[in-house]
């Protein structure tokens, strides 16, 4: 398991202290685990699991092959909470009863203590994209224009991991939802990031800039605003448009792709790197909006409302063009070819995430309709113990009716093995197996997980079997 050298960043706390104050930050009761697996029309609520990050070490760099571990689920976690404090949220029904958690959520005290830790997450979060993209040499506009087209922004048609997932799903309609799921942190507060750039002083881009911005407002008609056309697509397949009704259910690189832009947009440092990847984005989206509107169109067989995405196929023709002839030339015109590594680094960064996020999706798919195999592998796996073929760590667990596991993930393979009771062992939106007493299942590593307990009380074991493919030869 390797770990790249930690880059030095400005302002970063280290070992104890950065560990004492992400504790201090997650201290604040609107952090703490849910008794529910939705929340409720309640902006402000992110389970951040305090219980578990005295344990965890955010002073270091994890490289691409953690990068999925739990601990980056939780910098993620916590990341978006400390990005949003930036944006307006409140709840659809008004108010009422949450002034306090409205109070606690955007008090100087949360925002002062997520701005202590931010620098040192975002190094933990993002400094595997360092190792993983190079950009080396001299640049001039000639060189990028080469490498934009290279990069084909137009091709057409090529289903992605995740796209295939879902059509080959088990359950297309869970996994689609599932999907849709992963672009609510994103669709439903869109271009908050991207309006990070709009403040200042910088001349005639601003104001190209600014257009982009004012397209994803729809022009200041609410129905056209393109989180509210999201919201419609939501509510077409059943799901909730309340900001983070499905929390528990983004995965760790969901919620990297739309922290990454933050990071950007809060860190003018990489306002070039920002412009990079948002011509990347605008002008990839037009494509991956064709290929979701006809995947939704085919899963919800027409019942779907795609606006969304039928829209993006139109405006972000412009967008991409936009940010290339009104953004990015202007721009080095200004200031040279000093920028274009940033500009570069921006879409290869953003391509690394995307990719990322790509296999992440289609693995929880897997994982999700493997639910059944998953169980079943309980068996053997549980023998090789018994059988002294396997010693693991083993944890003795009881908890009471209704006890609710906030979702997690393990660095490791485990397995789980119920003594005694019923539990709900949840792998995904909708998407469960009923354990009982005897029974088990095999947890795979890194996959998003969480349990309720159904009967009066539950006795378990957990494993720590590490590899269970071990466990079976
Ligand atoms: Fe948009
Ligand atoms: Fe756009
Ligand atoms: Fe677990």
């Amino acid at each position: 398991m390797s770990h790249t050298p930690i880059a030095h960043v400005p302002f970063a706390l280290h070992g104890e202290e950065l560990r004492q104050a992400v504790i201090a930050y997650a201290a604040n009761p609107i952090y703490r685990d849910n008794e529910e697996w939705e929340n409720a029309d309640n902006p402000y609520h992110r389970q951040l699991r305090p219980q578990v990050l005295p344990h965890l070490d955010f002073d270091r760099v994890p490289a691409r092959d953690r990068a999925l571990e739990y601990s980056s689920l939780a910098a993620q976690r916590i990341l978006t909470s400390i990005y949003e404090a930036d944006l307006v949220f409140f709840p659809k029904a008004g108010l009422g009863e949450l002034n306090d958690d409205f109070r606690a959520y955007y008090s100087p005290g949360n925002r002062a203590r997520g701005e202590l830790i931010r620098p040192a997450l975002e190094r933990f979060a993002f400094g595997f994209l360092d190792e993983e993209v190079e950009v080396s040499g001299t640049w001039d506009q000639a060189g990028l224009e080469t490498y934009l087209e290279s990069l084909d922004v137009d091709a057409t048609g090529h289903a992605s991991l995740a796209e295939q997932a879902i059509l080959n799903s088990s359950d297309p309609q869970r996994a689609a939802r599932m999907w849709l799921i992963q672009f609510a942190p994103d669709f439903l507060s869109e271009a908050s990031p991207m309006a990070r750039n709009v403040l200042g002083y910088y001349g005639n881009t601003q104001s190209e800039w600014f257009k982009i911005v004012i397209d994803e407002y729809g022009y200041g008609v609410h129905d056209t605003k393109h989180s509210q056309l999201f919201e419609r697509t939501l509510e077409s397949v059943g799901l909730s448009s309340e900001l983070h009704r499905y929390w528990q259910y983004y995965l760790v690189s969901s919620l990297a792709m739309n922290n990454y832009f933050h990071y950007l947009g809060k860190n003018h440092e990489h306002f070039f790197r920002y412009l990079g990847a948002l011509y990347y984005t605008e002008s990839t989206l037009v494509d991956f909006c064709r290929r979701a509107t006809s995947l939704l169109d085919k899963v919800f067989e027409g019942q779907a409302d795609t606006r969304y995405f039928t829209e993006h196929v139109h405006i972000d023709q412009h967008h991409g063009r936009m940010a290339l002839e009104k953004l990015i030339k202007p721009l080095i015109a200004e200031h040279g070819d000093q920028i274009i590594p940033e500009l570069v680094r921006g879409i290869e960064e953003f391509r690394a995430l995307s990719t990322l996020a790509d296999e992440d999706f289609a693995t929880q798919i897997a994982w999700m309709d493997d639910g059944p195999r998953y169980k079943e592998l309980h068996g053997p796996v549980h023998r090789a113990i018994l059988d002294g073929k396997v010693t693991a760590p083993v944890a003795h667990i009881v908890e009471p009716f209704g006890e609710l596991s906030n979702t997690h993930s393990h660095e490791g393979d485990e397995l789980c093995h119920i003594v005694s009771g019923t539990m709900r062992f949840v792998s995904g939106f909708n998407s469960h197996q009923i354990l009982e007493a005897g029974e088990g299942t095999v947890i795979q590593r890194n996959r998003l997980h969480g349990a309720i307990i159904e009967s009066h009380e539950c006795i378990y074991q957990i494993h720590s079997v590490g590899d269970y493919q071990a466990c079976l030869s």
